[in-house]
């Protein structure tokens, strides 16, 4: 049985599908995708999709960027909250597993080491819409996975990711400064590790999930490999703290995650310092 995608467009989206490892089905909304299912969350009803022929219901789409959300109060709750509980209510009813892709901006970042038993307390608007989503599945939805997915990175270094960032900055446009925040901690994911996950959901039954990547970096951190794994020693680095203030998207200071429970079932998981390593020669080669 095919497995259904819905935000087949978004940048996650578009690995999981290029991966082949599944046979996928997807939508997409504005983006338009070759081979996939034009979908609107706002007006999902009017889209034909028969979900019970599938296996398993992916659902990515959403507005994804805590910056946009906090903008746009109305609009995102109606896409994160509302329109993704609607949409998921029907799947459920229709008796199909679902995998929603939750984020660690649930977590309010005071501790670090998240696993999945330790309380949600969001500080911003995006991970308070993802933790709404989260409660409604695990009161109402019968067959479900919930993955919360940590900073993920790929080897597609044009996308809007924090390693494309300093990528661009100190190999494309050969910035000689560059400003970065030094208090904002997190657990670097690998596409790769995230699409193992999926493919090993889709066969198992697994409820919550916190899927991070094997190390605990800043942003500093990443771009302190960066710069050394390249051999450059002529950037000034311009520290700059999160911004905590009331009206502002907070973002939490350590949202690093315990990944006992993933390495478990993925056993060696890849390290952001071993990717590093592997953009140079990438690099070396053109
Ligand atoms: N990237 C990460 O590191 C990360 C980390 C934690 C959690 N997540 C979660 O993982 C999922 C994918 O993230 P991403 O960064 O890959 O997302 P993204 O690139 O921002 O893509 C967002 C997706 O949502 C779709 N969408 C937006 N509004 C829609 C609507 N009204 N109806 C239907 N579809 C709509 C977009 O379709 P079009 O582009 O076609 O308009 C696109 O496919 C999201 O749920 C995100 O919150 C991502």
């Amino acid at each position: 049985m095919k497995n259904l995608i819905i935000g087949g467009s978004s940048n996650l989206g578009d690995h999981i599908i290029n991966s082949n490892s599944r046979n996928y089905d997807f939508t997409y909304f504005k983006n338009k995708k070759k081979n996939g299912i034009f979908f609107n969350l706002l007006d999902y009803k009017k889209n034909l999709i028969n979900y019970k022929n599938y296996k398993t219901i992916i659902l990515l789409s959403a507005i994804s960027n805590p910056y946009i959300c906090h903008e746009n109060k109305e609009y995102s709750n109606k896409v994160n909250v509302e329109a993704t509980i609607d949409l998921i209510k029907y799947i459920s009813d229709q008796n199909v597993k679902l995998i929603f892709f939750s984020s660690e901006f649930i977590y309010d970042g005071k501790k670090g080491n998240y696993n999945e038993f330790d309380d949600p307390n969001p500080l911003n608007l995006y991970g308070d819409q993802k933790l709404q989503v989260e409660n409604f599945i695990k009161k109402n939805v019968e067959k479900f996975s919930i993955l919360r997915v940590a900073k993920t990175y790929t080897s597609k270094l044009n996308d809007s990711s924090f390693l494309s960032f300093i990528y661009s900055e100190i190999l494309e446009k050969k910035k000689k400064e560059i400003s970065i925040i030094d208090d904002e901690y997190f657990s670097p994911l690998n596409i790769i590790d995230l699409i193992n996950t999926v493919n090993y959901l889709i066969d198992n039954d697994i409820d919550i999930l916190n899927v991070g990547g094997p190390q605990k970096k800043s942003r500093l951190d990443c771009l302190k490999k960066f710069l050394e794994i390249n051999n450059v020693s002529s950037v000034n680095i311009r520290l700059f703290q999160r911004k905590i203030t009331k009206n502002s998207v907070i973002i939490p200071k350590d949202v690093s995650f315990n990944i006992n429970k993933i390495r478990d079932i993925l056993g060696n998981m890849i390290t952001i310092d071993s990717f590093l390593k592997d953009i140079y020669k990438l690099d070396e080669k053109k």
